[in-house]
């Protein structure tokens, strides 16, 4: 099944526009009815400006939605085992829990399962505000 996720997170990084990097990065999640949102980076002139592969798939998904995510995959075609950025470990976290599963992957497919809790322990929560 995590199969399938790779290879939605390999299509999405081909559509990665990364101009100035030239780090083409893909990532996709899953939700727990089946639905698969995927995502590229994407870069501006205005360095800061631009956004990660994970932010692109987080906004498919609540533009699709929202709903229970129980797994995510992220890619990137000149390094093995990407893991999310610090941003979007957090942002990821928002939207998961701790022991939804993130996929990182070479060329080939899957090579390591992780759990968000393993990404992100002691992150800020928003339950936190309430
Ligand atoms: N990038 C992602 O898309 N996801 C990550 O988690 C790490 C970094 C992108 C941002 C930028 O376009 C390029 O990789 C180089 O940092």
């Amino acid at each position: 099944m995590s199969h399938d996720l790779y290879l939605a997170a390999r299509d999405a990084m081909a559509k990665a526009y990364a101009p100035y990097s030239k780090f083409p990065v893909g990532a996709a999640l899953r939700t727990e009815d089946g639905r698969v949102f995927a995502g590229a980076n994407i870069e501006v002139a205005s360095y800061p400006e631009g956004w990660c592969a994970e932010t692109t798939a987080l906004g498919h998904y609540i533009m699709g939605g929202g709903g229970r995510i129980t797994e995510i995959a992220v890619v990137a075609e000149r390094m093995a085992r990407c893991t999310p950025c610090g941003g979007c470990r957090q942002r990821l976290a928002e939207f998961t829990r701790p022991d939804t599963k993130l996929y990182l992957c070479d060329e080939t497919g899957v090579v390591e399962t992780v759990t968000m809790g393993d990404m992100l322990p002691y992150g800020f929560r928003g339950d936190m505000l309430k």
